[in-house]
């Protein structure tokens, strides 16, 4: 069946620009919904093996729930797109051509997922579009010289695409008249139950690749690319998060669990997410060279969110697809950094199946 694309009003900011809720949808087989503010992905409809359509990422019923205090004083950007640079930079800096750039911070002393007012809490234009077989918007914003101390006018086009067989893409699009660094993701939260009140530790999870980024005690890669066998990092084939996650292990120590990124290597599908109460499926691929892998540790009740519930710790699991958290500062890292001329591209699809 034909994607379609409709719309309606989900509130007002604070600066009284009125706030749109897109949804792309194929009846009963999914409904994405997406929203002009922060570019955010609220709502992700998939059926489970009975037909029953329930809602998989966390999120807010309204636009008032995204803009509530005790959300906001909790930097978990739930859905948001997430920029100029995802995570952190080591020492709240960067330098290029000898000119360093020290940024704002934003969580305690550190500067987090772009900064004070980051890419999350911008209001997008948005332009809906459809095709043959497929629906979607593109969302832009034109982030000036300077902001959040970055340098460089960055325009970037966020597009959701749903096509015809139910499969959602991400794409980004950054172009800047300045040499700067770029690193954006979408920082969804997934819940495959359809139950937010319900850990995430029942999933059963798969990560194509051999190689994952030890962090330091400021949750910074360390620079090293470590092997994950015989680590509680080896997914390489598909195992509960709750074989993985209760495992003595200074890395999962240091974060509360999973927050880290894995290096991918070129393959079909870079992760998958497997719900085996339910049946739902979410299938991964990316262009992106790194996928930071994020157990909600930091979760911990204290704002209400869809259906009023608190959610906890381990309420969902963020699959971002992005450069290496800190490129800026690690020569070995794939380079963040976009030149004037150059276009900045990236692309994730996500699949959805049911297995019986
Ligand atoms: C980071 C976490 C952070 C979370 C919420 C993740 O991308 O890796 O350290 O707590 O986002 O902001």
């Amino acid at each position: 069946m034909s994607p379609q694309l409709e719309s309606k009003t989900f509130g007002v900011s604070p600066k009284g620009d009125e706030i749109t809720l897109f949804s792309l949808f194929i009846k009963d087989q999914i409904k994405v919904s997406v929203m002009n503010y922060g570019a955010t992905w609220t709502h992700l409809l998939l059926p489970d093996r009975n037909g029953k359509m329930e809602d998989t990422v966390l999120g807010f019923d309204d636009l008032e729930g995204y803009l509530q205090k005790d959300y906001q004083d909790n930097y978990c950007y739930i859905g948001s797109t997430v920029g100029r640079v995802a995570g952190r930079l080591s020492g709240n800096q960067f330098t290029i051509d000898d000119k360093t750039y020290h940024l704002p911070p934003n969580q305690g002393e550190t500067h987090l997922h772009g900064g004070i007012e980051g890419w999350d809490k911008k209001i997008w234009a948005a332009a809906p579009f459809e095709t043959d077989n497929s629906v979607g918007i593109t969302f832009y914003y034109k982030s000036p010289d300077g902001e959040e101390n970055y340098p460089g006018t960055v325009e970037v086009w966020v597009t959701y695409t749903l096509d015809i067989t139910g499969k959602l893409e991400i794409s980004y699009r950054a172009i800047s008249d300045k040499k700067t660094v770029i690193n954006p993701t979408n920082h969804s939260y997934f819940n495959l139950s359809g139950d937010f009140s319900q850990s995430i530790e029942a999933h059963e999870f798969f990560v194509d690749t051999d190689h994952y980024l030890p962090i330091n005690e400021n949750s910074l890669p360390t620079g090293e690319v470590a092997h994950v066998a015989g680590t509680p990092f080896d997914f390489r084939t598909p195992k509960p998060i709750s074989e993985q996650i209760h495992k003595k292990d200074e890395q999962l120590k240091l974060a509360g669990g999973i927050d880290h990124c894995f290096a991918l290597k070129e393959s079909e599908t870079c992760a998958t997410l497997f719900h085996p109460g339910t049946g739902r499926k979410l299938t991964l691929s990316t262009t992106a060279p790194g996928l930071q892998v994020y157990t909600s540790n930091y979760l911990n009740q204290s704002f209400a969110g869809k259906g009023g519930v608190k959610f906890d710790r381990r309420a969902a699991i963020c699959l971002e697809t992005q450069h290496f958290p800190d490129a800026a500062n690690q020569p070995e890292f794939p380079s963040t950094l976009l030149l004037p001329g150059e276009v900045f591209q990236s692309r994730t699809v996500f699949a959805f199946s049911v297995e019986k």
